[in-house]
């Protein structure tokens, strides 16, 4: 797995919900109730930007047709049948990592 860092995330007191890049991928990063979650920011249903949406009550409100998201497992609402990918956040000297495995690290179980 690799970690990307972070930049130009201010004010991680308060809640927030931002697009960022780790590596080539899209990244809704959340703070909510003073953690950090990562998951994709390409909503599965239909492709919208879930960096666009809402945080309620834990999950992530997709902007066009408010299908939600937990933002710990990704699993979709009751009946949606669906998931976003998450990805595992690290906070270290004040700095926000996020991990991504690649194919093989998948492979090998990484
Ligand atoms: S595109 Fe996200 S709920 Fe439809």
């Amino acid at each position: 797995m690799k970690w990307y860092k972070i930049s130009n995330i201010q004010n991680r007191d308060k809640p927030f919900i931002t697009k960022v890049k780790a590596g080539r991928k899209n990244i809704c990063l959340v703070g909510f109730e003073g953690q950090v979650y990562a998951l994709s920011s390409n909503c599965p249903h239909a492709g919208a930007d879930l960096s666009d949406g809402l945080c309620v009550n834990g999950k992530i409100v997709c902007p066009y047709h408010r299908y939600t998201y937990n933002l710990v497992t990704g699993k979709g609402g009751e009946g949606q049948n669906d998931f976003v990918a998450i990805y595992p956040v690290n906070i270290k000297d004040d700095e926000i990592y996020v991990g991504i495995s690649s194919f093989w690290d998948k492979l090998r179980g990484k």
